[in-house]
């Protein structure tokens, strides 16, 4: 493509933090023509500079990017916080874990780190998430050469992300899996189609869009390339190739017939997140409060625990809607059937 992003296609590998985007899996996406992002979210900045690193060292084509969590506020209500710390705790106790009912708020910690990495080693793109930061941020990493993108749910978003200062959107459709990057998680997520919300986003703002959220196949890559959108992001179909750090346990998952939906989520990190639907999510998603980024580290040891043992009725195993079409194999080959017909 495409002047934007400068890749030979018009298809990003998706941030997904937790473990499955790798330095190979950038590698694999940069060999097949992909935009791929490192994921900086839940690390430490020193665990991201090795990354950027070892991105520049693959000698691929040169085009990444990095995806930053900007750090947030939410309010965490303490009382509904140690109830629910304790409604988990029979979870945890098959594990012999027990939960701290202490709310952790630390999300700003690496924010100032990382953001003198990129300023220090300037990546081509920048691409942020959960809100936005200072505008000074956002102008200081454009001064240093990165286009900077902003993530966003609705056209209202991107009307906020423009006046801040931002090159570029990514636009997230509710069927995208993971955690929503809205502005808002206290609002309930629509139902709107990603083609339907490239148009709206388009309409109200001019800046470049990369959409996210569902994609399956090589149609619904025209489809939103036919909407208005310069390019089209891909994070589940990625999740089960051979490049993909996703836990063993997630992967079954994937392909497990006993999963059947996918599901809006916020009972395991207090963010809405979307999923496939599994016990956890049925006994605890009434009751779970708000409050992200405590509740993330509340079930984060209840959740890496169940990952080793290979539970996947306490793991949130975020998925899109359109997990069915995520396969083994390399991940090259995934981008290899999208472009089919670009
Ligand atoms: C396992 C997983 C982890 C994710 N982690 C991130 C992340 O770190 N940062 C981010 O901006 N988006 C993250 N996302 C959302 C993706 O950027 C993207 O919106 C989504 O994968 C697109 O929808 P799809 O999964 O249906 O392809 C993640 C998605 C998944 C499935």
């Amino acid at each position: 493509m495409t002047g934007f992003l400068e890749s030979e296609l018009p298809i990003v590998a998706a941030p997904m933090a937790g473990g499955p985007t790798t330095v190979a899996l950038v590698g694999a996406m940069q060999g097949a023509g992909a935009f791929p992002f490192l994921a900086g979210g839940y690390k430490k900045a020193e665990a991201l500079a090795a990354e950027v690193r070892q991105v520049r060292e693959l000698g691929g084509s040169g085009t990444f990017g990095v995806n930053l969590f900007v750090p947030g506020t939410d309010a965490v209500d303490a009382a509904a916080f140690r109830a629910y710390a304790a409604e988990l705790a029979p979870e945890a106790a098959q594990y012999g874990l027990e939960l701290d009912p202490q709310p952790v708020v630390d999300d700003d910690d690496e924010w100032p780190d990382k953001l003198a990495l990129l300023l220090a080693e300037p990546v081509p793109v920048v691409s942020l998430t959960f809100g936005l930061p200072d505008v000074r941020d956002i102008a200081a990493l454009r001064r240093v050469g990165s286009r900077v993108l902003a993530t966003v749910t609705t056209a209202a978003e991107a009307k906020i992300a423009r006046d801040a200062g931002v090159d570029g959107l990514v636009v997230q459709a509710p069927a995208a899996g993971g955690h929503s990057g809205t502005y808002d998680p206290l609002r309930t997520l629509t139902s709107v189609s990603a083609p339907d919300l490239v148009r709206e986003v388009r309409a109200a703002v001019e800046l470049p869009v990369v959409v996210g959220g569902g994609v399956a196949r090589a149609e619904d890559v025209r489809v939103l390339l036919a909407a208005g959108a310069e390019a089209v992001a891909v994070g589940t179909l990625l999740l089960r190739t051979d490049e993909s750090g996703a836990s063993q346990t997630h992967k079954d998952a994937l392909a497990d017939p006993a999963f059947t939906e996918t599901v809006i989520t916020h009972a395991f990190t207090g963010r809405p997140a979307r999923g496939l639907h599994n016990g956890f999510i049925d006994r605890h998603e009434s009751t779970a409060p708000y409050g992200y980024p405590a509740l993330h580290h509340l079930t984060r040891p209840l959740r890496q625990a169940a990952a080793k043992a290979g539970d996947a009725d306490r793991l949130h195993l975020w998925a899109g809607t359109g997990f069915r079409a995520a396969k083994e194999g390399p991940a090259a080959e995934v981008i290899r059937e999208l472009a089919r017909g670009l």
